[in-house]
């Protein structure tokens, strides 16, 4: 099957997890992603909480798939002379080492505009350029917190809170594929490359723009009624955390279901979508709430709305999580259970779909990761094993016409 990005070669310069994300995606779609490593040791996610000795572990198997492994020390001349060849005949360059680290290495923007100026680059760093802050080295809760997403995450009488979902590493990967995809499409029209920057703050907040649509809000008018705190607690003059509480027009909770005593994930997440009202009522057998003034209309429910729930919990109190979705959905109302990573690895909807697979590796038996999350009709991405440390060394040198003496004598000089 012909993939859409068949063709483009990529320099995957990343490491850790914000630009591996983003090229494990076009290596997905088909590019020619070589990854371009430190010898003898390569990405440090290589070694980072191992589970298997000797072996890759997760962290890196679930972010480097489909790409190729060149060893090459970019700090030596001889390697300097590699990096230089493979860049004259690529398409794009990715990297997120720490700021200034490229331009230290030789190769400012500049300089690789001059080797190939139809190569696109593309950078993710913790800040955006010029920004006072754009010294920093940045991981994924550094990013959270400068986002905007930890002043808004948790609940109000604890401290700001991290998500686990990856906003500040893979969101600003997905971000970085973008501005790729676009540049390339640019590079059609214009015959040009162009630098492409994402910083890991911007992508952060723009998942949080509607945490900056409640702070006007919350100017204007001084409260934000689909908050806990309203209406009888207290705002002040920043966007509180408003723990489970649904972001948009409708009020939604995590509700607990038969078991949570003992199961910290006997949950589900309900909505009390406004329209679907009377078929909530009918749901949990609350008929006389229909035509009630005090429940009939959002208004009116708001004030009271944690009593609400707590009498949707006294419905729910023995029924699962599983029993519960599958009553609410015939009402159609929006829910679902709270899954745990368990249970998500061995869902057959996702197996079938290609969401979670299993995929052979080299050293370590086969693996669970997330396939390609974006589904195509005239495509299905096939996810293939991370390449060891150095895997394609020989394939790549060959291939920009290296002859076994000079690869031979890179290897004596440790440049590969
Ligand atoms: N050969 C020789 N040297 C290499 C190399 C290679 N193949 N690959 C990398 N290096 C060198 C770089 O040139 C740099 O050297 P220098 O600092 O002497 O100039 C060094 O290795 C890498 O530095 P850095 O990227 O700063 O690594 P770090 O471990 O100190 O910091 C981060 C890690 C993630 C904090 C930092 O890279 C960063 O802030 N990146 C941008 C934001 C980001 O993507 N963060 C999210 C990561 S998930």
């Amino acid at each position: 099957m012909t993939k859409p990005l068949e063709g483009i070669k990529i320099i995957d310069f990343t490491h850790v997890q914000a630009g591996p994300a983003c090229t494990q995606l076009l290596a997905w779609f088909g590019a020619d992603v070589i990854k371009v490593e430190r010898p003898g040791s390569g990405d440090v996610t290589r070694n980072q909480l191992r589970d298997i000795p000797d072996a890759d572990a997760l962290y890196f198997t679930m972010l480097n798939s489909n790409k190729k492994s060149l060893t090459l020390d970019t700090k030596k001349p001889e390697g300097k002379e590699v990096l230089e060849k493979l860049i004259r005949e690529s398409d794009v360059l990715v990297e997120n080492f720490g700021p200034g680290a490229l331009d230290r290495m030789g190769f400012s923007w500049e300089r690789l505009n001059e080797l190939n100026p139809k190569m696109i680059v593309a950078s993710v760093k913790g800040f955006s350029d010029g920004h006072h802050y754009d010294d920093l080295k940045v991981y994924e809760n550094v990013a959270q917190c400068a986002g905007g997403a930890a002043s808004t995450t948790g609940f109000w009488d604890g401290p700001p809170t991290i998500s686990a979902a990856a906003l500040g590493d893979s969101n600003t990967g997905m971000h970085l594929a973008i501005g790729i995809l676009t540049a390339l499409l640019g590079r059609d029209k214009t015959g040009k490359g162009q630098k492409v920057a994402v910083s890991m703050q911007d992508s952060v907040l723009n998942l949080c723009r509607v945490k900056l649509r409640d702070q006007q809000r919350l100017e204007r008018v001084g409260y934000l009624e689909e908050y806990p705190q309203y209406p009888h607690g207290e705002f002040g003059d920043v966007v509180p955390r408003g723990g489970n509480a649904g972001g948009g027009g409708q009020p939604g909770w995590v509700l607990k279901c038969k078991g949570w005593e003992t199961d910290s994930n006997a949950y589900i997440y309900f909505t009390i979508q406004g329209h679907a009202w009377e078929p909530i009522c009918h749901a949990i057998g609350k008929i006389e709430w229909i035509d009630d003034p005090a429940y009939k209309t959002a208004e009116a429910r708001q004030p009271h709305i944690f009593e609400i729930f707590n009498t949707i919990e006294v419905w729910l109190a023995d029924k699962t999580k599983f029993e519960a979705v599958d009553i609410l959905r015939k009402f159609d109302i929006p829910c679902a259970p709270v899954l745990t990573m368990k249970e998500l690895a061995n869902d057959p909807s996702l197996r079938a779909s290609g969401t979670i697979v299993e995929v052979p590796h080299k050293k370590r038996g086969s693996y669970l990761t997330v396939g390609s999350p974006i589904k195509f009709s005239d495509m299905k991405p096939e996810v293939t094993a991370s390449p060891l440390l150095g895997e394609h060394t020989d394939e790549v040198l060959t291939g920009l016409g290296y002859s076994q003496q000079e690869i031979f004598n890179l290897r004596e000089v440790k440049a590969v």
